[in-house]
């Protein structure tokens, strides 16, 4: 039995050096019907003297098989990893593919200026539908229905008394109806007028309406607030100038211009020679839309302000057609 062990032994032995699959050599040696079972299954036939010096001849034997085994296993391991990274190259010097980054629309970037500079001054947003009643968008605001206001605003009706909002003043209305002063609103958003597009004119547009009541409000707030965002905006050296107007839901009125910031005021190609560049209208709100709005004109006033935001945006990137913001052509939007 000993010479029996002992050739088990040689013969897996050689068999791993062969490079024979280690789990075939486990069955063909250690398994339930493997060689080294047998030999052990027939010790019941030796005599006691000889058993234990098999049993432990055959521990040996299996121990010896046994390391011989995972020696291999290990052996084979380290030589698929081996081939596995010679196959599998990594070059982490090699440049990576590029990532086609976006950046904002110059008139949402624009929008997000004005809300930060009147975040800043201690307004809040309120947002409006933009479809919206006749009321709202007209009545309220001191437009009646035979008014020539609305000419110049004519807009997309859905219905005799419903219509795509031609400018963002209804939200003061709305605004005033159910909030208390004291107001100090802006409401940036998207108008519509019934208007051709070209290069000054398109039929949906961004505006964005300012509202502050309060006891005591006057023109002069109205000044300082609209030099502060004009300065925010612009840059520290602009200058405001307001030119009499006429607004039916202000009382006075006035359009107000921003010094040119390309030439300072000199005039130039920006400002078309004037040195000074249209940006919004403004006044103080008319005593019969706080009325009409439930708010006492005796107690309260209050200024209001509606600004074109691709107006502003044209006159930051110095652009002088409205389409090109509307084209999304690519080589246009990429130079900001
Ligand atoms: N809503 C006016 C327009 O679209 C702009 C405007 C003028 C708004 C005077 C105001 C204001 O709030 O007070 O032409």
């Amino acid at each position: 039995m000993k010479e029996m062990l002992e050739k088990i032994e040689q013969s897996a032995l050689s068999e791993i050096a062969a490079g024979v699959s280690t789990e075939e050599i486990r069955i063909k040696y250690l398994g339930k019907k493997g060689e080294l079972t047998k030999v052990l299954r027939g010790m019941g036939a030796l005599s006691a003297e000889e058993r234990p010096v098999v049993g432990a001849l055959a521990n040996t034997v299996r121990a010896n098989i046994e390391a011989a085994l995972k020696e291999a296993v290990a052996a084979e391991e380290a030589r698929k990893l081996d081939e596995k990274l010679k196959k599998e190259k990594l070059d982490v010097t090699f440049p990576g593919k590029e990532i086609a980054r976006g950046h904002r629309h110059p008139i949402y970037e624009t929008e997000q200026t004005l809300r930060d500079i009147f975040i800043g001054l201690g307004f809040s947003i309120v947002e409006g539908p933009e479809v919206e009643y006749d009321y709202y968008n007209f009545e309220a605001l001191n437009i009646p229905k035979d008014h020539p206001a609305r000419d110049t605003q004519d807009t997309f009706y859905i219905s005799d008394n419903i219509l795509l909002r031609s400018q963002t003043s209804p939200v003061q209305v709305r605004t005033m109806e159910h909030m208390q002063p004291p107001i100090r609103i802006i409401s940036p958003g998207r108008v519509y007028r019934a208007d051709p597009a070209d290069a000054t004119h398109s039929p949906i547009f961004h505006q964005c309406e300012g509202l502050v009541i309060d006891k005591g409000v006057t023109m002069g707030d109205l000044k300082g607030v609209l030099e502060l965002f004009a300065k925010r905006m612009f840059g520290e050296k602009t200058r405001i100038r307001f030119r009499p107007h006429h607004f039916p839901f202000t009382e006075p009125s006035a359009e107000v211009d921003v010094s040119c910031f390309a030439c300072g005021g000199k005039g130039c190609r920006l400002c078309k020679g004037e040195g000074w560049i249209e940006i919004l209208g403004a006044g103080m709100v008319h005593p019969f839309v706080l009325s009409n709005c439930g708010i006492d004109p005796n107690e309260y006033s209050g200024f209001a302000f509606g600004m074109g935001i691709e107006r502003i945006a044209m006159a930051r990137l110095g652009i002088n057609d409205l389409r090109l913001l509307y084209e999304n052509d690519m080589r246009f939007l990429e130079q900001f």
